[in-house]
C-alpha cells in the first residue's frame, strides 16, 4: 500500500516526517544539481568584476543590483534572463562574455504595484548595448506593455557596444520602436545614473520623465571631445550635459536628486501619482485635509498691486490636500508651473503661470513644457486644474524667429484634445491670446472660475490705451500726455480690469469667493469625475515636444 503520507521527492515515509518510528527507507540526494544551480546564479548575480565595483563605487555610484533594492518593496524583484549571455566572438569580445550581459531586467512591486525594471551594469563591458542586452530589454518592455505595468529604465552605460557593431544600433533601434508602442499606454520612467551618451539618449527622451543626479549622471549626443573637434568650443561634461543643464537649458530632465538614494525617493513619490496604464485611474489617497478648509491667501490676492509679482507655488501648495505639490520641471522654464497634486483626495495635474518669473508670460520654452505635460495627464486619465495669472505672450525678436507661432501652437492643441476633466480658476491677470489659451471657457475648458481681482481683456490697459486713443495724445500737449493716459487707462480698467464683463457673456461660468476656492474646485471635480467624450478611451501617445 503507498504511504500517501510520505514525500514524494526524497522518499522519507510520512512516519519520518511526522516523527514517529518506521522502517528506515533510502533517503535520494541531489546535492550537486542543486548546488550547480546556486552556484550559476550567485556567479551571475554578482555582477562584475570586484575592481569594476570597487571603481563604480569609488565615483559615488551604487551597482545595477543596489538600484533595484532602493526602488522596489523589499524582496519583490523577480529577475528574468539572468543568463542570457552575447553571442558575439569579436575583437577578443568572447573572453569577456558575462551572464546577464551587462543589464539586469525584471519586475518588481513599487508602493505595493507591480512594474518592470531594467538596469544597466556599468561594471560589465562599461553597461554598453550589445544584441543580448537589447534582447532582454525588449523582451521586458513587450512584457510591461502587454501587462499594462510602468516601465522603469536605469540607464548607466557606454552605449552602443563598439564590438558589436550594427547588431547594438539596431538594438537601440527596437527600443525606440518599443518606447514609442508604449507611450501613452504605460508610463514610462528613465533614470540617468551615469553616462548615456549618441544616440543612446533618445529613449529616455522618448519616455515620460527624465530623472538625473547632480555630478552623476551625464547626457549629450557628442561629447566634449568631439565638440572641440568639430565646432573648436571647449567644454566639460557637467556643463555640456550634466543633470543641470538638462534640468534648466535643455528640459530634457525632468527631476534632478542630489544623491541616487534621493532620486530613488522621488522616483518612487512620483509613482504614487500615476496609474499603471491608460485604462485605469491613478490612485485615490484619502485625507484628513477638509475639502471645506478656506483659503485667506487668497483673499490678501485680491487686494494687492495687479503688477506685484508672487510665487504662484505658494497658491498651488494652499489648494492641495495636505499643501502637498510634486513639481514637474522645476528648473525649466519657470514661468509655467506643473505638477502634480491631490484635490479631496483624488489626483490632478496642474498648470500654473508664475508671475514671479517674467511675469508669467508664455513663451517657447512654457509652451512646450505646458503642452507636453497636459498631453501627459490627459493619456493617463488625471484632470486639469489650470491657474490663470497671465500678461500675455513673452514679445521678442528672439521668440518670433524661435517659433512661438510653432511651439504656442503645441500648447493650444493640448489643451484642445484634452478630455479629461478641465477646470481653470482665473486668478489675476487673463490678457489677450494668453488667456484663451490657458484653458478658456470656449477652447473646451468645463468649469472656469475667476477671482473678483482677476483682469480679463483683450490686452493690459496701458497697451489698450496707446492703440484705442492713439490721435488724442499724440494731439495732447506733452505735459499733458502722462495725466490723459491715466484717466484713459483707468476707464479701461474700470470696464475691463474684473471678471464680470466676461461672467456676463458666459466666457467665465462663476465669479467665487476666492476662500472658498479650494471647496469649489473639489466639488467640480467630483461631479466631473465620469467624464466621458467620444473618443477618449483612444490612445494619445506622449511625443516629445
Ligand atoms: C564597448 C565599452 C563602451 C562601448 C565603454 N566600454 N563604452 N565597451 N562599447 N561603447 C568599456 C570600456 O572599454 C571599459 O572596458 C569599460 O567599458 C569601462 O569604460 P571606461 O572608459 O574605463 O570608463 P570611464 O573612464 O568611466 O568612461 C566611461 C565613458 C567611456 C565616458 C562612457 O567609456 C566612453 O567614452 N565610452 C565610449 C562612449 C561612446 O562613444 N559610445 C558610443 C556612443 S554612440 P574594460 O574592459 O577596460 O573594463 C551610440 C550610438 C547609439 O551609442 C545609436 C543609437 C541610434
Amino acid at each position: 500500500m503507498t504511504d500517501l503520507m510520505g514525500d514524494p521527492i526524497t522518499g522519507a515515509t510520512g512516519a519520518e516526517s511526522t516523527g514517529k518510528k518506521a522502517h528506515p527507507k533510502k533517503v535520494r540526494v541531489v546535492p550537486d544539481t542543486l548546488k550547480k544551480f546556486r552556484e550559476i546564479h550567485a556567479q551571475a548575480a554578482a555582477g562584475g568584476p570586484p575592481e569594476k565595483i570597487a571603481a563604480q563605487k569609488a565615483k559615488g555610484k551604487l551597482t545595477a543590483q543596489e538600484r533595484i533594492a532602493y526602488l522596489v518593496d523589499e524582496g519583490s524583484f523577480q529577475e528574468i534572463g539572468l543568463l542570457m549571455e552575447s553571442r558575439c566572438t569579436d575583437f577578443g569580445i568572447k573572453d569577456k562574455h558575462i551572464k546577464g550581459d551587462g543589464v539586469i531586467t525584471g519586475f518588481g512591486r513599487i508602493g505595493g504595484r507591480p512594474a518592470a525594471i531594467f538596469s544597466e551594469d556599468f561594471t560589465q563591458l562599461g553597461g554598453s548595448l550589445g544584441r543580448t542586452h537589447a534582447d532582454k530589454i525588449t523582451r521586458l518592455m513587450d512584457m510591461a506593455i502587454d501587462a499594462r505595468i510602468p516601465i522603469i529604465g536605469i540607464l548607466d552605460s557606454g552605449g552602443a557596444r563598439i564590438q558589436e557593431g550594427v547588431d547594438s544600433l539596431d538594438g537601440y533601434g527596437e527600443i525606440f520602436l518599443r518606447n514609442t508602442r508604449a507611450s501613452g499606454v504605460v508610463p514610462q520612467i528613465s533614470i540617468i545614473l551615469g553616462p548615456c551618451a549618441g544616440g543612446a539618449v533618445y529613449s529616455p527622451a522618448l519616455t515620460d520623465f527624465v530623472f538625473m543626479v547632480k555630478g552623476i549622471s551625464h547626457m549629450f549626443v557628442t561629447g566634449p571631445e568631439v565638440v572641440k573637434a568639430a565646432t573648436g568650443e571647449e567644454v566639460d561634461f557637467e556643463t555640456l550635459g550634466g543633470s543641470m543643464t538638462h534640468a534648466s537649458k535643455s528640459g530634457v530632465c525632468h527631476f534632478v536628486a542630489n544623491s541616487e538614494s534621493d532620486c530613488f525617493r522621488q522616483v518612487k513619490e512620483l509613482m504614487s501619482f500615476l496609474p499603471q496604464n491608460r485604462s485605469e485611474s491613478a490612485p485615490v489617497q484619502e485625507t484628513k485635509d477638509s475639502p471645506n478648509r478656506k483659503i485667506a491667501l487668497l483673499e490678501k490676492l485680491c487686494e494687492i498691486d495687479a503688477r506685484k509679482p508672487y510665487r504662484v507655488h505658494h497658491i498651488i501648495w494652499w489648494l492641495s490636500d495636505d499643501h502637498k505639490f510634486l513639481e514637474v520641471h522645476h528648473a525649466f522654464a519657470k514661468n509655467i508651473v506643473v505638477g502634480f497634486i491631490r484635490m479631496g483626495g483624488q489626483v490632478v495635474g496642474v498648470i500654473a503661470n508664475n508671475p514671479s518669473h517674467m511675469a508669467g508670460a508664455l513663451d517657447i520654452n512654457a509652451s512646450d513644457k505646458a503642452a507636453r505635460f497636459i498631453r501627459f495627464v490627459n493619456g493617463f486619465n488625471i484632470p486639469i486644474l489650470t491657474l490663470v495669472d497671465v500678461p500675455g505672450y513673452w514679445p521678442g525678436v528672439a521668440q518670433e524667429h524661435g517659433g512661438i507661432i510653432r511651439h504656442g501652437a503645441k500648447l493650444l492643441y493640448a489643451y484642445s484634445e484634452a478630455s479629461v476633466p478641465k477646470i481653470t480658476l482665473v486668478l489675476r491677470k487673463a490678457y489677450g491670446g494668453a488667456y484663451i489659451a490657458m484653458s478658456s471657457k470656449l477652447m473646451g475648458g468645463d468649469i472656469n472660475f475667476s477671482l473678483p481681482s482677476a483682469e480679463i481683456a483683450v490686452m493690459g490697459p496701458r497697451g489698450a490705451i496707446e492703440i484705442l486713443y492713439s490721435r488724442q495724445i499724440k494731439e495732447a500737449k506733452d505735459e499733458e500726455k502722462e495725466a490723459l493716459r491715466a484717466k484713459l487707462a483707468k476707464e479701461y480698467s474700470d470696464k475691463f480690469a474684473s471678471p464680470y464683463q466676461t461672467a456676463s457673456t458666459g466666457s467665465i461660468d462663476e465669479v467665487i469667493e476666492p476662500a472658498e476656492s479650494r471647496t469649489r474646485l473639489i466639488e467640480a471635480f467630483r461631479m466631473l469625475a465620469g467624464k466621458r467624450r467620444p473618443g477618449q478611451q483612444e490612445r494619445t501617445g506622449n511625443i516629445p515636444l
